[in-house]
């Protein structure tokens, strides 16, 4: 047989053998615990909406009193009570403090806006301006809902990617994540990287504690494979943390929650909050259900009025803006 022959043969092989191996049970089990992007994103996806029942069932007090963390004590409490004492606390002493009146706040990770809606009705009177940003267009979308039936206005709701935010640098005052760095620990660092190029002054991260958690939480951290020590991820890109510490009210003991909060300042000039693309960064051309960036040729859906950042949304169409009037007068 010719060697072209024999090369061909065995690349196919090859490829049959691998496509098993990535299929194969204990390979997609591995992949699931790695926690991977793709992971995340459908085990968020399918379960949006459950974390708005959840959380009005909590604050209208009909959930169960359970083990909870109040004050620093571990107790069984109505977990609503919890719930708004940890709003309460994050409202008043983390965010306050740091923010004047339109401030631009991007909460990153926001899922179904179960914890910017509460944010953002305890600090009204500043008249700021929110964006949310999340892997899953269902979550965001439900979160979209519960913002209007609140009452609330959230100026931007979008679907993007922490490791490619889709906004300019330095384009807030201040981005928080509440449980989102979590889910990425492979990319901790990018992500991590990423809060502090679109914020202008502070990043607040409350996220699962594994080096100031007891030895019951670092093992269940280790199990579910969560991102761990973000405390030297900031570290490493430069940053100095100016609070660390664990927040008093927590609904799992287990998952006890800490305060990392980043002073980022050092931007020459400062953006306002505009959707850009994840690739490049620049601004975007609007167009009905459509975002265009001219720079990449590439087109980002805007579905249901949410418009879809993540890189792999981009079409490539860079002649889309001329081909398609032509096409609907077709
Ligand atoms: C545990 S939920 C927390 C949601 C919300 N922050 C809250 O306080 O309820 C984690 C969220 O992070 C989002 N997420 C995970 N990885 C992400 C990524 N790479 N980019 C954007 N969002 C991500 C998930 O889709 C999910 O909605």
């Amino acid at each position: 047989m010719p060697l072209k022959k024999i090369r061909y043969h065995l690349k196919r092989q090859c490829g049959r053998v691998l496509n098993a191996v990535l299929r194969s049970a204990p390979v997609r089990s591995c992949l699931r615990t790695l926690r991977t992007e793709r992971f995340v994103l459908f085990k968020y996806d399918q379960l949006a909406g459950e974390k708005i029942a959840k959380y009005q069932r909590r604050v209208s007090g009909q959930a169960p009193a359970a083990p909870t963390v109040k004050d620093h004590q571990r107790t069984t409490v109505d977990p609503g009570e919890v719930v708004n004492l940890r709003h309460d606390h994050v409202a008043e002493k983390i965010l306050r403090p740091l923010l004047d009146s339109n401030h631009a706040v991007l909460e990153m990770g926001a899922g179904e806006l179960t914890t910017l809606v509460p944010m953002a009705r305890r600090l009204a009177d500043l008249h700021l301006r929110f964006s949310a940003v999340d892997l899953s267009w269902s979550r965001v979308a439900h979160g979209s809902l519960f913002a209007r039936e609140s009452g609330v206005t959230i100026d931007r709701v979008g679907v993007g990617n922490a490791l490619h935010l889709p906004f300019a640098d330095n384009s807030f005052d201040l981005v928080y994540t509440s449980h989102c760095l979590e889910q990425i620990p492979l990319d901790l660092s990018r992500a991590a990287a990423e809060l502090c190029r679109v914020s202008k002054k502070w990043v607040v991260c409350m996220e699962p504690s594994y080096e100031l958690g007891h030895p019951a939480q670092r093992r269940r951290m280790r199990e579910k494979h969560y991102a761990r020590r973000l405390d030297k991820v900031f570290e490493r890109l430069g940053y100095r943390l100016l609070r660390h510490e664990l927040l008093p009210f927590d609904l799992s003991p287990d998952n006890r929650s800490a305060l990392y909060l980043v002073d980022v300042t050092g931007a020459e000039a400062a953006n306002n909050p505009q959707w850009a693309c994840p690739h490049c960064r620049s601004g975007l051309h609007s167009m009905e259900h459509y975002l265009l960036c001219r720079d990449c040729g590439l087109v980002y859906p805007v579905l249901g009025g949410i418009p879809c950042l993540s890189p792999d949304n981009g079409i490539v169409a860079s002649q889309y803006s001329e081909l398609l009037p032509r096409l609907e007068q077709a």
